[in-house]
């Protein structure tokens, strides 16, 4: 499947998933793959990691940021039924038609972020879609935010020339995943321009 949208940091998107995973290995994954996925796109933008290792204040903001920006889920956007006829972008949609809420391309809409596919962790974020809205906004958003924090709180000092260990391209991820889940993430340490060249 490619995605309907430019990737992160040029990875490709998984295969569209049938089946998908089962509920707990879901629930286990919406934890893990925000930092395996944050942590490859602050290796993929060295710059940005070097500003947050210099000023660890830019942190909550740099979280923000990261759920802005890193493509968690592109495979099966939830779904929603429309109780009414509603006109939305010129499209007018009728009472009971289905609508998929794509919260990924939200949070690369221009209009509502500047640059949308630059990834800066000092971006004035007044707010994003990473968790969605509504009546199902993410229950475990606080957490997942606090995990992001606590990891990057703690692996910022050992990032210090930290580079990819392959190419963008070579990255491998797990199939049949409605979350992007990465098999492995090589890291090194040492020369390189940053993105494992
Ligand atoms: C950065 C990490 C995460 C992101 C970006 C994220 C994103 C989302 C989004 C966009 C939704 C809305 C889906 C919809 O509108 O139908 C959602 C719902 C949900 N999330 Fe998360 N999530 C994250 C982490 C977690 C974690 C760690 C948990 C639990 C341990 C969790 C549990 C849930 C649950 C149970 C729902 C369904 C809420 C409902 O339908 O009422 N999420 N999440």
């Amino acid at each position: 499947m490619t995605s309907v949208h430019p990737p992160v940091v040029s990875y490709p998107l998984p295969r569209l998933p049938v089946p998908i995973e089962p509920a707990p290995e879901l629930l286990s994954l919406a934890r893990q793959s925000p930092v395996n996925l944050s942590l490859l796109t602050l290796l993929a933008h060295p710059a940005q990691r070097a500003r947050l290792q210099a000023g660890p204040a830019l942190l909550p903001g740099a979280v923000e940021e990261l759920i802005r920006y890193v493509q968690l889920s592109s495979a099966l956007p939830p779904a929603r039924v429309t109780t009414e006829e509603v006109t939305l972008g010129g499209v007018t949609i009728p009472a009971g038609g289905m609508v998929f809420t794509l919260f990924v391309i939200a949070n690369r809409d221009p209009a509502a972020f500047p640059d949308p596919d630059t990834f800066d962790i000092t971006r004035q974020l007044g707010t994003h879609l990473g968790f969605g809205v509504g009546a199902h906004h993410c229950l475990g958003a606080q957490l997942a935010r606090a995990e992001l924090t606590e990891a990057f709180r703690g692996l910022l000092g050992r990032l210090s020339g930290a580079r990819l260990a392959v190419g963008a391209d070579q990255l491998r991820f797990k199939e049949n995943m409605t979350i992007t889940s990465l098999m492995e993430l090589p890291v090194t340490w040492g020369a390189g321009d940053g993105t494992g060249q």
